[in-house]
């Protein structure tokens, strides 16, 4: 990690103060600050920007023989300082780097020392010589860009995604009581999801996501209180507030890891997930590259199942071959109750069904006539759940075969009377 290519690569670089304008945050703060022209400035040089460079002094300093410089890092903040040009004699100079929580490093010589990595809080650089010489020392320092919001115990954050997780997931912990609080408020109006993915539980630990945020008098109610028998599930809150907090408890001894979750604002995908587009119904509203033609359509247009395994895009491979030896099928072939693949990859997990179909609760579709017939159709018979009436397909073929039946006894009957009349009137005429 030590030796990022970006930050060795410049080591011919021109003379330091040319280089200082390379960055437009530090062209910005030399203008507003001109004691970047690196004279000793006398008090701490601090550097806020993301990234840029420092040097040995370059003009002659008389009223000081040591410089210090600041670079501002947050507790979660990762630097990197990589030098360009380093030629210091070690009986009379010296550059001394200091990070919290670590020894500091003394550096002298004319070898170029190894890339330094400083995790958590300000590195404070100082220079310090006996006799001055310009050009000594020239370094880059750069804020390892966070590639997600990664939060430890008792934080509040305001993203609209992130990562929470127990103390005892990252590096440096170890098991052992916990107690822990998160508050998420995303300063939105769509709800908040809280996806566990990992639960660790151990007997006694509890886990407990509440709607809102703590001190709000209407909220927070409790919305889920997990414990050990959720361990090894995947475990999704929601929180209508868009504020959700988290508290985590974990007892003496306990052999539970605790919880790594991922919350991110509904309609929003995390940064490593793929949005679905359009209208996701009952279907996820992103999926993961693991969800990606995995043969199972997550999103409810199938965008993580359109193109896959050769298929040309808007066409969905079969497992196996479908009709006339066809490895894909199309949108059109899908939901209709005619199986098109060898598999039925075409009829499994509809979110709609083509017309004239019927939407089972278990996501295949049937005929719509099908329906409230005193037959099930669907495998989970939702086809017959909520009639209101029920025409059996049987007794409407016996009331059609019936009514013939009786319209014909009518037809006789009416012959008879007609007979019988035409008689009776004959014996009294
Ligand atoms: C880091 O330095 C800045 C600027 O001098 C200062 O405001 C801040 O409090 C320092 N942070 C820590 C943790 O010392
Ligand atoms: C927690 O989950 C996130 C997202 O799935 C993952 O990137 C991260 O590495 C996990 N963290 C730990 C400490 O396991
Ligand atoms: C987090 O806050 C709780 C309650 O405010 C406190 O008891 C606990 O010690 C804190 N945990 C850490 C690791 O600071």
């Amino acid at each position: 990690m030590g030796a990022r290519q970006p930050l060795r690569a410049e080591r011919r670089a021109p003379p330091c103060l040319v280089l200082v304008g390379l960055l437009l945050g530090v062209i910005q703060a030399a203008e507003s600050n001109p004691s970047r022209t690196a004279v000793c400035p006398g008090y701490p040089d601090v550097r806020r920007e993301p990234q840029g460079q420092i040097c040995s002094p370059s003009g002659r300093v008389m009223t000081s023989s040591s410089c210090s410089w600041v670079i501002v890092g947050g507790p979660d903040d990762i630097i990197y300082i990589g030098f360009q040009h380093f030629f210091l004699s070690c009986g009379s100079e010296m550059l001394i780097i200091r990070a919290p929580n670590q020894p500091s490093r003394k550096l002298c010589g004319y070898t170029t020392p190894e890339s330094i990595r400083v995790k958590g809080g300000n590195v404070t650089l100082t220079y310090s010589w006996k006799f001055w010489a310009r050009n000594r020392f020239q370094l880059k320092y750069e804020r390892e860009p966070k590639t997600q919001p990664v939060v430890s115990c008792n934080r509040t954050l305001d993203d609209f995604y992130g990562v929470i997780y127990s103390p005892a997931f990252s590096s440096d912990s170890h098991l052992g009581a916990a107690h822990c609080q998160w508050v998420l408020d995303a300063h939105d109006s769509r709800p908040l999801t809280l996806r566990f993915t990992v639960l660790n539980l151990d007997i006694g630990d509890s886990l407990r996501v509440y709607d809102g945020v703590p001190g709000d008098p209407l909220l927070p109610h409790l919305l889920r209180n997990l414990d050990y028998t959720s361990n090894n599930k995947i475990v999704s809150v929601d929180s209508p507030s868009s504020r959700a907090w988290v508290v985590y408890q974990a007892v003496p001894g306990t052999e539970g890891r605790g919880f790594n979750a991922t919350y991110h604002v509904q309609g929003f995908c995390v940064p490593w997930d793929f949005p679905c587009g359009g209208d996701s119904g009952e279907g996820a509203m992103c999926y993961s590259t693991v969800e990606r033609c995995d043969g199972n359509w997550d999103c409810a247009n199938g965008a993580d199942e359109d193109g896959c395994h050769g298929c040309p895009p808007g066409q969905y491979p079969c497992g196996g071959r479908g009709i006339g030896g066809a490895i894909c099928y199309s949108a059109t072939d899908r939901c209709n109750y005619q199986t098109f693949c060898a598999d039925a990859a075409d009829e499994r997990r509809c979110y709609s069904c083509q017309p004239g179909n019927f939407r089972c609760r278990d996501g295949r579709c049937i005929y719509e006539s099908w329906v409230c017939d005193g037959q099930a159709d669907c495998v989970d018979t939702s086809d017959e759940a909520d009639c209101s009436y029920i025409l059996p397909r049987k007794v409407v073929t016996a009331a059609v075969i019936g009514s013939l039946v009786c319209g014909l006894l009518l037809v006789i009957a009416l012959g008879c009377t007609c007979r019988l009349y035409a008689l009776r009137s004959h014996d009294f005429g």
